[in-house]
This record gives structure tokens, C-alpha cells and sequence, in this order.
């Protein structure tokens, strides 16, 4: 038996409670020819005496038994989703995916969804690249669900057509390795490795961050598992990275595992017990998703540049008393923030005047921020109590509906200002419009919307069709038209349509 048939480490987070009957980790030789370096396909007898004398010697400077006592006494603090210490047995670059390309395929629940993200970007920072082509993948890693019998049923299959896949590879390419990850990984254990022998690697839905080492090890041909379950494992620094580049939603996973125990359930039992990511990474998380939105703006022309942030209100004891959940101060960094994370973008807000306890000094800032911000866009309103609200039981509708009024008034005054100033920017620019009809105020104009949302009104005349020289036009709804700017009020700009565009062939030019 080679000296490394069987490692065993201790699991720091799972010493006790029942879910320590079901941790398990071994790295299995299953052809004890291979050597732990080999990174081609080696011929076993070869391949034998090097690979001997390669371990021999690696093994004089591999771990003592000193090294695991360690471990299973370390503090809980997290891993790092890098490679922070080798396994002294593996080399540093041995754990590298040396831009090896990995195939991903993910099968059950939303989790499973996440948890191929994390994986994922597990695997890109050990330095794997992705492929969605599967015939070119020198990796194929399932995430996999065991929650009803039809479920595992669908793995097996696929296994059997993934081994086609591994036979017919050519000896020219490096070996592939196929890998089981997730819920059957922690159901069956080695029952996989026994009845599939190619699968080369199994990773418990808490080992994600063994993969590195599980595939190096797999390099060499020999199988290697983690199925350790944890209680602490939340992954809460890994920042999943989206698989699916047509992707229309992401997840935030904010728990995992399940405490229940339904009667019928599986879940308990492969995913472990329930423990909650903290709550500042998941803030985090979603902060970095807002700010690929706001990235996405900025970048894609098919995305029109305005943003609704309703304020309600520019005094942050106003605020409270609404129960918005940010201060004035915040509002404003946030504003900023976007402003210079989208050159030009086109703010709208909603404001609502005399709101229960609303002081004269109150409105006096609400009236500053409209200055602030320079909205392109608002909606304002005087405050009606409603019934049912928290306001209604525990407020007081306390300013006069003429203090109200009055308020309101300037507020619009105020935001039309403004506006007026912020629009006129545009004078003198050529837009890029989306035609949306017929003006409602006049059945000779046509009105559509630039960039920022807002309304622009031109005359219906004929015009050039820049991919059809020579041909004329009337743009029709749905048609991109370049429209030169020549006046501004604070609701909408008008000016005179030049050509028909579209969206790639427009030259805009503010
Ligand atoms: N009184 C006045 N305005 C209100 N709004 C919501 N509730 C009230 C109310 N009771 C306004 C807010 C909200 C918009 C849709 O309507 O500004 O953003």
C-alpha cells in the first residue's frame, strides 16, 4: 500500500455532533503507479520508478503527524479562498489550475445554482480558465442533488456518457478529470468512486475550497475526496462569480445547511447543519452587485442612463421619522457615487412636502438637496395621512394643508429650476432619441425619449436613413433618430430630427 493511500486530517469545525459520524476525507490511490507530479498521461510502468523516487523524496519533507494534531487544534478563523499553505506533500504550483479548462454543469436547487459560483471562482483564482464547450474541457465538475431518487438517478446517466468521453480522449491531451460535487458527493461517499471509477474527484457541498488540492491530487490519477461537513463553512468571502454570462439574476445566498430534520428530508443530512453568512458579507456582496449595475449603465448604450432615487425628503430627521433607512448624508454619497460612476446620468426623485412633524428648518433642506442634486426629473407631493400606516397610529399630521401647500409649491419651484438649468445643458447637443409616437400635444410632432428618459419633441419630417443613403423616412415608433437640441424646459427638450440611426451607427455627441 503507498504510504499516502489513506490520509486522514481532522476537520477543526466538526469534532462533535452527530455530523461527525458522517465527515470523511481520504485521497485514495487508485492506480498506485501514478505520481503525485505527473501532469500528462503517463504509461504506468514508465511512469513507476521516477514517481517513487519523486515521492520518497517528497515525503522526507511531507507532513508529520505534528502537522495534523496542529490543524485539528487551530482556531475556527476562515480559510481564505486562496491557497494560503500548501498541504506540505503538494507543491505550490501543483495546486495551480495551470490554465486547464473546466467544465461546470449544475443540476437541483438554487443553491447548487451558487454554489457553482463558488466553485467557480474557487477554481479562476487557483488559476483555471472556463469553458462552456464540453469536448474541450480538461475538468468536468457536477454539482449535483440528491433530494429525490430521480435526481441521482440523472448523475449516474450522465456519468456514463461523460465515461465515453474520458475513453475516447486522446493520449495527446491531457488526462480528463471528471469531479462530483455537492449533495450526492455527501450522500454516497465512496460509493461513487467504487461504482464510477473515472470519477476522479468528490467535493462535499462544504469543501469547495479543497478543490484546488482535490484536483491537484487528481492530476496525478490518483481519486481524492472531501465530503467534510462543517458548522462554520458559509463561504463568506468567496465572492461567487455569475457562470452564465446570459445570466438575468444572481443569487446572494444568505444561510446554508437546514436544521429541520422533515422526516422525509435528505437535505439536513448532505448539506449540513444551519449556520448564516454574516450579515455585513452579505451586504457586500449585493453593494458589489449594484455596482456591476451601475458598471452595466455606464458601459451599454441599450441601457438608458437615469435613475430613480426617491428621497422623500433632504432632512435626515425627516428621514427617520419616515423610517427610510439612510440619512441625508448617505443619500447625498450615494448620489455622488453615481454621478461619477455614470458621466451624465439622469436622476429623478420623489419628494413628499409637510410630512407628520415637519419642521420650516426641514423643509429648508429638502429645498437644499433639490439644489444639490439637480434632479432631471421629479415627483412631488403634498403628504396625505393614510390609514393603516405606521404614521397613522403613531404620528402626527400636524402641518397646516396650506403650510403644506405652500411648501410643495416651492419644492416645485425650486425643482424646476433647476431642471431647467440641468436641461439646457443639452442645448445645442445631438441626441440620440428612441421614437416613441405621436406628441400628445401636437399631431405635427413626434416624441421620444434620449438617453436620460427624458421627453424630446421634434417636428414630423422626413429625414435621412443613415444605412439607405439617399433614401427619406419618417421615423416610425421603435426608431432611433438623431435630434439636434435647441431648447429646454424643465420637463422636456425640443429640437429637429437629422437623419434615422441606429443605436451601433449613432454619433451622439452628449
Ligand atoms: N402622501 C404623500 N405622498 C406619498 N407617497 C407615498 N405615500 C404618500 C403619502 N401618504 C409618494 C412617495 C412615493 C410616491 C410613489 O408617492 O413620494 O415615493
Amino acid at each position: 500500500m503507498h504510504p499516502l493511500q489513506c490520509v486522514l486530517q481532522v476537520q477543526r469545525s466538526l469534532g462533535w455532533g452527530p455530523l461527525a459520524s458522517v465527515s470523511w476525507l481520504s485521497l485514495r490511490m487508485c492506480r498506485a503507479h501514478s505520481s503525485l507530479s505527473s501532469t500528462t498521461c503517463p504509461s504506468p510502468e514508465r511512469q513507476e520508478d521516477g514517481a517513487r523516487k519523486d515521492f520518497s523524496s517528497r515525503l522526507a519533507t511531507g507532513p508529520t503527524f505534528q502537522h495534523f494534531l496542529k490543524s485539528a487544534s487551530a482556531p475556527q478563523e476562515k480559510l481564505s479562498s486562496e491557497v494560503e499553505d500548501p498541504p506540505p506533500y503538494l507543491m505550490m504550483d501543483e495546486l495551480l489550475g495551470r490554465e486547464r479548462k473546466v467544465y461546470l454543469e449544475t443540476y437541483g436547487c438554487q443553491m447548487n445554482v451558487n454554489d457553482t459560483e463558488i466553485a467557480w471562482s474557487i477554481l479562476q483564482k487557483s488559476g483555471y480558465l472556463r469553458t462552456s464547450n464540453l469536448q474541450e474541457a480538461d475538468v468536468i465538475l457536477l454539482v449535483t442533488c440528491s433530494i429525490r431518487e430521480k435526481a441521482e438517478q440523472t448523475i449516474w446517466n450522465r456519468l456514463h456518457q461523460l465515461k465515453a468521453l474520458k475513453t475516447r480522449r486522446p493520449r495527446s491531451r491531457v488526462p480528463l478529470r471528471i469531479g462530483i460535487l455537492g449533495c450526492m458527493a455527501e450522500r454516497l461517499k465512496e460509493e461513487i468512486l467504487n461504482r464510477e471509477k473515472m470519477v476522479d474527484v468528490l467535493a462535499g457541498p462544504d469543501a469547495y475550497r479543497d478543490l484546488p488540492r482535490l484536483l491537484a491530487v487528481a492530476e496525478s490519477g490518483q481519486q481524492a475526496a472531501n465530503v467534510l461537513l462543517s458548522l462554520d463553512e458559509t463561504y463568506a468571502d468567496v465572492m461567487p462569480v455569475q457562470t452564465s454570462p446570459s445570466a438575468t439574476s444572481a443569487f446572494v445566498s444568505i444561510m446554508r445547511g437546514c436544521d429541520n430534520m422533515c422526516s422525509y428530508c435528505i437535505v439536513p443530512f448532505t448539506r449540513g447543519r444551519e449556520r448564516s453568512r454574516p450579515v455585513a458579507s452579505i451586504l457586500e456582496e449585493v453593494k458589489k452587485l449594484s455596482e456591476q449595475v451601475l458598471q452595466l449603465i455606464h458601459e451599454r448604450d441599450n441601457i438608458c442612463k437615469q435613475i430613480h432615487l426617491p428621497a422623500q425628503s433632504g432632512s435626515s430627521r425627516v428621514l427617520e421619522a419616515m423610517r427610510r433607512g439612510y440619512s441625508r448624508e448617505a443619500y447625498v454619497e450615494l448620489v455622488h457615487h453615481i454621478k461619477e460612476s455614470i458621466p451624465g446620468v439622469s436622476l429623478s426623485s420623489d419628494f413628499i412636502a409637510g410630512f407628520c412633524g415637519e419642521t420650516e428648518e426641514d423643509h429648508v433642506q429638502t429645498v437644499s438637496l433639490l439644489r444639490e442634486v439637480q434632479y432631471n426629473m421629479g415627483f412631488l407631493f403634498a403628504y396625505s395621512m393614510r390609514q393603516k400606516t405606521r404614521a397613522y397610529h403613531r404620528l402626527k399630521d400636524d402641518v397646516p394643508e396650506e403650510v403644506k401647500l405652500r411648501r410643495l409649491e416651492e419644492l416645485i419651484t425650486v425643482f424646476r429650476e433647476e431642471a431647467t438649468k440641468a436641461n439646457q445643458m443639452s442645448v445645442g447637443c445631438t441626441q440620440l432619441v428612441l421614437v416613441e409616437g405621436l406628441s400628445k400635444r401636437s399631431a405635427t410632432d413626434l416624441c421620444g425619449r434620449n438617453d436620460g428618459n427624458l421627453k424630446v419633441i421634434f417636428p414630423d419630417a422626413d429625414m435621412e436613413d443613415v444605412n439607405n443613403p439617399g433614401l427619406r423616412v419618417r421615423a416610425q415608433p421603435g426608431d432611433y433618430v438623431l435630434v439636434k437640441i435647441t431648447s429646454a424646459s424643465s420637463q422636456t427638450l425640443r429640437g429637429h430630427v437629422l437623419c434615422r440611426t441606429t443605436l451601433k451607427d449613432s454619433s451622439a455627441n452628449c
